[in-house]
């Protein structure tokens, strides 16, 4: 895209960058952290069968039968580098930064909070402030102290409490300085990739605890995003959900039936439950899925690393879906690709911006967009291999170096927020 003149943003729209704890601090000791060294050597093996139909699989295939790769270990060491980290951030023009706090440091023991961790993630969001960069903080990405994982999680509508006084700890501590909330991460994904489809930990298989777990972790952050607002009402806060955008491939009513049940499914199940203590939608989006008679077959004539089926434009359509449904700002939680050679990134960017202008055209109140990832991280159960970052990271050095479309990205950036609205 040569024309940024094209594109308008309004002034205090935010550009930011994505990222979790568990996914780049290091260090991490939780139910996650027990689980990879567990299962390292398994997925390694099993990488051989599972992955080796994957079109990148030359290029993945060293990493991916190496156990090494499947356990964090220090990662990226983000949790000692932030501030180096957060250069970086305004080096790329960006004036916002989403990040996780991880609960397993800051409540390590049951009822026992580490006040070390809290002066950590004080300081951290200080730096940010410093910059002025606008903090978007997640309370639980995917990451559970051991502890509480032990008592069952979310498996329990009992269990319900410990995150609610964990999250009225950690904003009575923090909140003052945070104006976006994120209670918890894709909820729906950590539900269905637990419990039903046995990838994560705990690696359980059933429809019915799947829904409890969702249906708990819904409550959970009813609850937690009422006790948020008593502390301070100012606070802005939501749920990141993942949200595919679905659409026909064929004329057949089966196929017209089952996509509208897709879509319905996946933006009201969840939304109706918790849209009434969210001041905004928060939107993880990364894909397309066409639908023909009752099943997802997706073209995949254009995917990333992953396998996913890359079709940036159809943001536009996300956007306006959710808000003329729900009438609340959205924010772009998280957004990218897996690309290790950056063959494709500037490309999904180039027409990302584009939709997001167009929805802000046809009147969607968008309040910023945040690229996942700032930096290569490890994405969960495929380890380190898959390579999302703006910034490439050597893994045996931890030396950063913007990638060239991030280099492009910030460029754009900077001018888009100098001829801003
Ligand atoms: C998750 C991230 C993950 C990203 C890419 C999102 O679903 O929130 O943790 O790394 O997708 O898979």
């Amino acid at each position: 895209m040569s024309d940024a003149k094209k594109l308008r943003f309004p002034k205090e729209f935010l550009w930011g960058a994505s990222t979790s704890a568990h996914q780049i601090e290091g260090g991490n000791h939780n139910q996650w952290s027990i689980w990879e060294l567990e299962n390292a050597k398994a997925l390694a093996m099993q990488a051989e069968y599972k992955l080796d139909e994957m079109e990148r699989w030359d290029d993945i295939r060293a990493a991916a039968t190496d156990p090494a790769n499947y356990v964090s270990g220090k990662v990226i060491d983000h949790f000692h580098r932030y501030k180096d980290d957060f250069d970086l951030l305004d080096k790329l023009h960006l004036n916002a930064f989403r990040f996780s706090v991880e609960w397993s440091r800051i409540e390590p023991k049951e009822g026992l909070w580490d006040g070390k961790a809290i002066e950590h993630y004080r300081k951290y969001i200080a730096e940010l402030q410093r910059r002025n960069i606008t903090p978007v903080m997640t309370l639980l990405h995917f990451t559970l102290p051991e502890w509480f994982a032990k008592k069952g999680g979310f498996e329990h509508r009992r269990n319900i409490k410990y995150f609610v006084r964990y999250v009225e700890y950690v904003m009575t501590q923090l909140g003052d300085k945070v104006p976006y909330v994120i209670t918890m991460n894709e909820p729906e994904i950590y539900a269905v990739q637990s419990y039903l489809h046995a990838e994560w930990p705990p690696q359980k298989h059933s429809m019915k605890l799947c829904l409890w777990v969702l249906s708990n972790q819904l409550s959970a952050h009813n609850k937690a995003a009422k006790i948020i607002h008593r502390l301070n009402r100012g606070h802005k806060v939501s749920i990141a959900k993942n949200t595919a955008h679905y659409y026909l491939g064929d004329d057949e009513p089966m196929t017209r039936y089952a996509t509208r049940l897709y879509q319905l499914l996946q933006d009201d199940l969840i939304w109706r439950r918790v849209v009434k203590h969210c001041d905004f939608i928060g939107v993880n989006h990364y894909f397309s899925n066409r639908i023909k008679g009752s099943a997802v077959k997706n073209p995949n004539n254009n995917t990333n690393d992953l396998g996913w089926d890359m079709q940036p434009d159809n943001l536009q359509m996300v956007l306006e879906r959710l808000y003329r449904k729900y009438k609340k700002p959205i924010m772009i939680t998280e957004n990218g690709l897996a690309d290790m050679h950056d063959k494709r990134r500037k490309w999904w960017l180039a027409h990302t911006l584009v939709a997001l202008s167009g929805a802000i055209a046809n009147d969607v109140k968008l309040i910023g967009y945040l690229h996942w990832s700032l930096l290569d991280n490890f994405e969960w159960a495929y380890g380190r291999w898959p390579r999302f970052g703006l910034i490439e990271v050597d893994y045996k050095t931890l030396k950063r170096q913007i990638r060239p479309s991030g280099r492009w990205f910030g460029t754009i950036v900077g001018k888009l927020r100098k001829d801003s609205w």
